[in-house]
């Protein structure tokens, strides 16, 4: 049935969540800085940053892993831990693979026992980084909780905005979490910077995983700090079944939400 009324605020869930900065103060910020792009990193992370992953049981099994512009960033991935060690969610969508899939997925597969039920779907648009993603999945001995979809991104329009972003078939999603819903979702694609980018093509993320998204389920948004993403977390703030809970100052910025409603 469909439910008109907008749900209370998730306070349960914010409350084991670590601090965060209110998306206002950022923005205000960001505003008062002027200067376009002044948020987002330029320098390349340095040891101490990197330090942040220090002794992770599937990096160490990777021992020949190099961090690009690309890859999320170490503190950014901790900081991910610390969220998968408290709200301990079962179930994980993520949008743009790599070292993220591998680490967190190690992690999800630690948190719980054998009778649980865990998955962890990534999704990318390049059947390419999907291949070198799977071999990091069987270095760190993921394979049957990991299932990978590549989705080319296509022109859409949604809610109104023009936009481009990854072709999801959501039966194909459906099938990888064996019906479940996902509780958890990472948003860390498609490209949105650098020349192959598509500027804001993370929009559309969030609402097209509204179906498959469970009652409440989280989502975070990497490369929070870049003006393309914070005026898509002005966007998603503004839509009735989605709260934006906050940014957290890791890598190059991490946004936190949840979607408020069952999908409809
Ligand atoms: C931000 S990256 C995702 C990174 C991933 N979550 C990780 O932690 O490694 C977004 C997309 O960029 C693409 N990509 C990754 N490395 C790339 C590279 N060196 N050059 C161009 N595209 C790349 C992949 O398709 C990937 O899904």
């Amino acid at each position: 049935m469909l439910n008109l009324q907008r749900p209370t605020a998730p306070t349960d869930r914010s409350m084991v969540l670590p601090p965060m900065i209110p998306l206002e103060e950022i923005l205000r910020l960001r505003l008062r800085l002027a200067q376009p792009g002044i948020l987002f990193p330029q320098e390349f992370f340095d040891s101490e940053d990197l330090s942040a992953l220090a002794g992770d049981p599937a990096l160490e099994l990777l021992s020949g892993y190099k961090f690009s512009d690309y890859s999320m960033e170490p503190t950014a991935l901790a900081y991910l831990k610390e969220i998968f060690t408290t709200y301990k969610p079962k179930t994980i969508v993520e949008l743009g693979s790599g070292i993220s899939t591998a680490i967190l997925s190690y992690l999800l597969r630690s948190l719980h026992g054998p009778d649980a039920f865990i998955r962890y779907v990534t999704i990318d648009q390049s059947q390419d980084y999907v291949d070198q993603t799977w071999s990091m999945i069987e270095e760190v001995g993921t394979t049957d909780i990991v299932k990978t979809i590549v989705a080319d991104t296509k022109p859409m329009t949604i809610h109104e905005r023009e936009t481009a972003c990854y072709d999801i078939k959501p039966e194909l999603v459906a099938e990888a979490l064996d019906g479940h819903q996902a509780d958890l979702i990472i948003v860390d694609g498609p490209v949105g910077g650098g020349s192959n980018g598509v500027k804001g093509a993370r929009f559309a993320t969030v609402p097209l995983l509204r179906p498959l998204a469970a009652h409440q389920a989280l989502f975070f948004l990497d490369d929070a700090l870049r003006d393309t993403e914070l005026e898509i977390a002005v966007s998603w703030s503004q839509l009735d079944y989605l709260e934006v809970l906050g940014l957290k100052a890791v890598g190059k910025g991490t946004l936190v939400g949840c979607y408020l409603d069952a999908a409809a």
